[in-house]
């Protein structure tokens, strides 16, 4: 059998994470200071795929190849394919299939997390040879995925969204196909959503008799599609993190595991892990609680947070009520205004979203 190659899908507009899909990729949003798409390709790494391509959308390719670059960061040769419209997962697959040729492949949500990574279920498809694998995980809302129905341990039904699923079973943004994928991606069509479902592909596969194995995932997985699922990520990506401070600490207390990057400083701060503290970020005065990820060079003074994401550059000082559950973007400042007038005052972007007390 031919290599494995690795297809990440990294298109997507992250209509649901605006206002910071408004000037980033979803991909890029990081989760503890690193992009979501950074541990799909770091999976890949981990188990023993050498070829990656990553296929981009026209408005963030420039974005997402600067950051992934030649993917030597990650011991991976990184190839991009530009899928000029958004089709449908199945379509990236068509898209991709210059790159894919005759290789088994893993596909790889760009914006999904796998506690456990792939490199078991890469071992299971080499030995087991099914014509496909899919991913599967019991949720609360079938609703909102691809949802399985198994028949004596195959997967026999597959549909997408269906508004009453028959099963809680739903499809991880995870699959590992064999070139027969493209026959199925080909005879597809359209779903009411106007895409090229990868869900209808692999029901072609089973109606043609062919083998299509579940796993049913074990570790947590997430989709990382809007605000709550980025900060649930960012909780357990936290709760593994491994402790360390290499940065500096003046009358400061550090409780708990918490990563502290060289060139942060902390002033009379107390955090409680887990959490992380970027480059040259500053903390004064300031208490930072669980599951808090702070980016380089972010600005905390006289002020209280816990269970956050703040991207790089931002600050946040003066305030009397603690922040909580909050994804703040880039360069953004959150502070106390001038005494006089009493008034609330904002410059925000577009589709942000504001709680005051
Ligand atoms: C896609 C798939 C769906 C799958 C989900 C996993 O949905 O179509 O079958 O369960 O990813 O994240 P989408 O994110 O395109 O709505």
């Amino acid at each position: 059998m031919a290599e494995l190659k690795g297809l990440i899908l990294s298109g997507g507009k992250g209509t649901r994470l605006r206002p910071l899909t408004h000037t980033s990729a979803k991909q890029l949003v990081p989760v503890a200071n690193r992009p979501v798409l950074f541990y799909g390709i770091q999976a890949m790494a981990d188990a023993g795929i050498e070829e990656v391509g990553i296929i981009v959308a026209p408005e963030t390719g420039d974005e997402i190849r600067a950051a992934a670059g030649d993917g030597s960061a990650f011991g991976v040769s990184i190839t991009y394919i530009e899928q000029a419209s958004p089709d449908g997962l199945a379509h990236a697959v068509l898209t991709a299939e210059p790159f894919l040729g005759e290789s088994p492949f893993v596909m790889y949500l760009g914006d999904n997390l796998l506690r456990d990574g792939i490199t078991e279920l890469a071992r299971t498809f080499a030995t087991e040879r099914p014509d496909a694998l899919i991913l599967l995980t019991p949720v609360p809302d079938p609703e909102h995925y691809g949802v399985a129905e198994l028949t004596d341990g195959r997967v026999s039904r597959l549909v997408e969204k269906p508004p009453e699923p028959e099963t809680d079973l739903a499809l991880v943004g995870v699959y590992m196909f064999t070139p027969a994928i493209f026959e199925a991606a080909r005879a597809i069509e359209p779903s009411p959503r106007g895409e090229l479902e990868i869900t209808d592909a692999i029901q072609w596969l089973v109606d043609g008799g062919l083998r299509v194995d579940p796993h049913v995932v074990h570790g947590w997985w997430k989709d990382t599609g809007q605000v709550h699922d980025m900060l649930e990520a960012n909780r357990l990506i936290l709760d593994d993190i491994a402790e360390r401070h290499d940065g500096e600490l003046v009358d400061s207390r550090v409780e708990g595991r918490v990563c502290i990057e060289a060139g942060a400083r902390l002033e009379r701060a107390t955090v409680r892990g887990p959490a992380i503290i970027g480059a040259g970020a500053t903390v004064r005065d300031a208490y930072i609680g669980p599951y808090t990820a702070i980016a380089e060079g972010v600005t905390i003074e006289s002020a209280e947070i816990e269970h956050s994401i703040v991207l790089a550059g931002s600050t946040i000082r003066d305030l009397d009520s603690r922040v909580e559950a909050s994804l703040i973007g880039r360069d953004v400042t959150i502070g106390r205004g001038p005494a006089m007038p009493r008034a609330y005052r904002f410059v925000v972007g577009d589709s942000s979203e504001i709680s005051i007390l």
